[in-house]
């Protein structure tokens, strides 16, 4: 599968990584892979199953043999559509905080290589250039300051229907970009040879737009 492009598109929490992956796979007509929200569908299970989220065997366990299914934008568990329920911020910080477990990211390796297929893939994460496609054919970091990341997620979060409080927001955005760079593995940081867009003040058209000129350029 060597020779299947690959583009990783990695950054913190809400800049926008997930939307402009998604846009860019449709334009390419490659497969999508939201690595997160397999991080995401640990941490549902192990919440509904009432396990000790410092069982780092148990919840390696439930990582290695998620039943999940990915369909048309919808994310299934054990054919339960848990697309919505997964985006919730108590799934999303239980998420961070278990993503910090080398075991539950060993386990979740070899799920993430299996969306490599042809014609190609757009992965979205936060160590998808890094440790899981090194040598993808490109690499970005999207990023884009605290209170423009903490705006947006209040407007999905409002959007979606769940309560959201902008100052709960904030302390939880933070403390999440800070797990996830000073972990000890798989810490989130620019690959080698990443392009870095900071998108704080530029729509995700134009963020679009940036990563497809950038692809077309090492796709010659
Ligand atoms: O939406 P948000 O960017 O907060 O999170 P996500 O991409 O859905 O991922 C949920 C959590 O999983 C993040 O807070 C990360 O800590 C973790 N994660 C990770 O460690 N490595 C990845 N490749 C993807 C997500
Ligand atoms: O995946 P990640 O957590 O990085 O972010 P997301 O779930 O794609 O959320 C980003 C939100 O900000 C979406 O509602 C986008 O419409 C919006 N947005 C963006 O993605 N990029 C911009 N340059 C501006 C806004």
């Amino acid at each position: 599968t060597s020779h299947i492009p690959v583009i990783a598109i990695d950054g913190p929490t809400a800049s926008g990584k997930g939307t402009v992956a998604h846009r860019v796979a449709d334009k390419l007509g490659f497969h999508y892979l939201d690595s997160g929200a397999l991080y995401r569908l640990t941490a549902l299970t192990a919440l509904r199953r009432g396990t000790d989220l410092r069982d780092e065997h148990a919840l390696a366990k439930l990582a290695e043999h998620l039943p999940c299914h990915f369909s048309n934008g919808e994310i299934l568990l054990a054919n339960e559509n848990v697309t919505e329920q997964i985006r919730a911020e108590e799934v999303g910080n239980t998420a961070s905080k278990i993503a910090v477990l080398p075991t539950v990211r060993h386990a979740l390796v070899s799920l993430q290589l299996g969306f490599r297929k042809t014609p190609g893939l757009v992965a979205d994460g936060r160590d998808m250039g890094t440790v899981i496609f090194p040598h993808a054919q490109l690499k970005v970091f999207l990023t884009a300051s605290v209170p423009a990341r903490a705006q947006r997620r209040y407007k999905q979060l409002i959007d979606k229907g769940f309560s959201a409080n902008m100052e709960d927001l904030l302390m939880d955005l933070q403390a999440r970009d800070e797990r996830d760079t000073h972990r000890a593995i798989a810490p989130l940081v620019p690959a080698e040879g990443a392009h870095v867009l900071d998108t704080s003040a530029m729509t995700a058209d134009v963020a679009v737009e940036t990563v497809l000129k950038w692809y077309a350029a090492v796709a010659k």
